[in-house]
């Protein structure tokens, strides 16, 4: 069964007691709290697989699971994603600013229609793109807005946190709207990384992966968002896909950038396609 915030309960380190319960309010959630995450957590839960977690570094997603592995985070600050975006690290290099036409100097407006972690939209944000992000699952949108309020108050990642702007919305809705603005309010580019279903057994798969699986299931509606984003984008669509998975909407596009295990694949908007 997929995860719901009314099937979630939410943990909280004690001494976070007060920005913990905001989130409980907003997420209608009721607020547990524990005073040692590593010895007390595991029995709080009891039988439940997922729970939200909050503490001092902001909201995970926790799964029970011994040893207690860390929470599912958005993390901007401290993790990978920050390390791998630094000055100088090559963040024009990955394969999703290529496909987005994002480098230092050429920053088009992007709009993230399925945000998820906001990893891919940090990268383009980086490099000094606008980037506005549409997450339609209520906990991952969450998870997502928690990790960019505690990006805007650190120093190095704030400008990158401040470029970033989340709608927790469903893509087919804020693209359909779109499409109806002049083109100059309108994103350059509209970029799609909607989930795929996957073969490989649960327990080989890494845990940020299966957070998505449970929460998000697997965006069968995802064929529906191209059409709407190549009316909406006004230099390029991007489709992140796996390497070997049909095209989306069975579209083919007009270029690949094909990676190890991803590709992306690009389009044009729709009034310069015929
Ligand atoms: C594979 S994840 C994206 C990962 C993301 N690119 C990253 O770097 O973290 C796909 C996400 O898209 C979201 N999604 C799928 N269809 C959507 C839609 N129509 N509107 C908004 N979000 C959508 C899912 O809820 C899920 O969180």
């Amino acid at each position: 069964m997929e995860l719901s915030t009314t099937t979630l309960k939410l943990f909280a380190d004690s001494s976070s007691e007060l920005e913990a319960s905001r989130w409980a309010d907003q997420l209608g959630l009721g607020l547990h709290l524990v005073s040692d995450r590593r010895r007390e957590l595991l029995a709080a839960m009891a039988g439940d697989a997922w729970a939200l977690w909050f503490d001092q570094d902001g909201l995970g997603l926790q799964v029970n699971e011994k040893p207690l592995p860390a929470p599912v985070r958005a993390d901007f600050v401290a993790g990978a994603i920050r390390w791998r975006t630094q000055p100088g690290r090559g963040a024009a290099g990955e394969m999703v600013a290529r496909a987005c036409g994002v480098r230092r100097g050429a920053t088009p407006r992007v709009l993230d229609a399925t945000a998820g972690l906001g990893r891919d939209a940090w990268i383009l944000a980086s490099l000094g793109s606008s980037v506005q992000l549409c997450e339609r699952s209520p906990i991952i949108a969450a998870l997502l807005a928690s990790g960019l309020a505690r990006a805007r108050v650190v120093i190095d990642v704030a400008d990158t946190a401040n470029r970033m702007e989340l709608m927790a919305a469903d893509a087919h809705a804020v693209l359909a709207e779109l499409s109806a603005t002049p083109a100059a309010k309108r994103p350059e580019v509209v970029y799609l990384d909607p989930m795929f279903p996957h073969r490989e057994k649960s327990a080989l798969v890494k845990l940020d992966m299966r957070v998505f699986r449970q929460v998000v299931g697997e965006d069968n509606d995802a064929d529906g968002l191209l059409a709407l984003a190549r009316q909406v984008a006004t230099k390029r669509v991007v489709v992140k896909r796996p390497r070997l998975a049909p095209d989306l909407a069975g579209v083919e596009p007009h270029e690949r950038l094909l990676g190890q295990s991803s590709r992306f694949d690009l389009y044009t908007p729709a009034q310069q396609s015929v």
